[in-house]
């Protein structure tokens, strides 16, 4: 049953099922199999490789593509063609996201991540988000939050990593299980490549999607297969309170990207009209 807040106006039904919130307050994370059809991914993988094989100065502005000693990365791709745009307003993700969100998500950042093969660190450490000042273990960062209170949940960021190549065991996101609750800080001496390390990978197929509060203990393990990692992280936070420095909506490149995208990457209180859609749908 849908309620509302007097005077707010913010339905605090949940878009997610009773498993799925009970999956991921206990974990902080959620895997979405197959999230992205065969012919999206098709696209969106041919639109990334032909952005590797194009000269950064060649790309389309504001998009940007840097080479890396072991990958590459590209900055806002939904400026430069509408498969991204549509990857992060994409129902099956952006429900999970309105869901630990009281239906305002706020796309605050995009961009993909490319890694090549590489040697293990085995000194490889890992991390919780934050935005320039880590906050003391027990006190919580507000724009990294996670609450969960009368079945409901709040988790304020939240990273939508949607992978484009297929992630072998053991590579790739890597996180510790139950840590975006946790109240000690994890001891320096934890190492993620461990034997008996806490820290679990994901093997994934192209077009499956990882939703974690970056809140979570998490880092990427070492990439070992001979094809590339490329994954797509799409960060959203909650769409009142945060305006995190990423300069979203890109106000110089506004006519690239429809209303409903720049609705989505900016600031307000007010449901918007993706999620509203989205909404009438269920
Ligand atoms: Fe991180």
């Amino acid at each position: 049953m849908e309620m509302e807040y007097p005077h707010s106006g913010i339905r605090i039904d949940s878009t997610l099922t009773e498993q799925e919130k009970w999956y991921f307050d206990l974990h902080g994370f959620l895997v979405l199999r197959q999230a992205v059809s065969p012919e999206d991914l098709k696209e969106l993988q041919d639109i990334v490789h032909g952005w590797l094989g194009s000269k950064p100065d060649l790309m389309p502005v504001p998009v940007t593509l840097n080479h890396l000693e072991h990958g590459a990365v590209i900055q806002h791709p939904q400026y430069g063609h509408s498969a991204f745009e549509r990857l992060a307003q994409h129902p099956p993700i952006l429900r999970i996201l309105m869901g630990l969100m009281w239906n305002r998500p706020r796309l605050f950042i995009s961009g993909i991540q490319v890694q090549k093969k590489r040697p293990a660190d085995r000194d490889a450490v890992m991390h919780k988000d934050h935005s320039g000042f880590e906050f003391p273990p027990g006190f919580r960062n507000p724009h990294n939050d996670y609450q969960a209170s009368g079945g409901k949940i709040y988790c304020n960021f939240v990273n939508a990593s949607i992978a484009l190549a297929d992630v072998p065991p053991n590579m790739g996101f890597a996180c510790v299980p139950g840590s975006h609750k946790s109240e000690v800080k994890c001891p320096s001496t934890i190492k993620m490549m461990d034997d008996d390390s806490p820290a679990i990978t994901f093997p994934l197929n192209a077009g499956d999607c990882i939703i974690f509060s970056p809140n979570l203990i998490h880092g990427a393990k070492p990439w070992g297969a001979d094809h590339d990692r490329i994954t797509v992280f799409n960060r959203y936070q909650f769409s009142f309170y945060f305006n995190e420095n990423s300069g979203y909506p890109i106000e110089t490149h506004r006519d690239k990207i429809s209303e409903e995208q720049y609705e989505l990457e900016s600031v307000g209180v007010e449901e918007k009209s993706v999620v509203h859609r989205l909404l009438e749908a269920l």
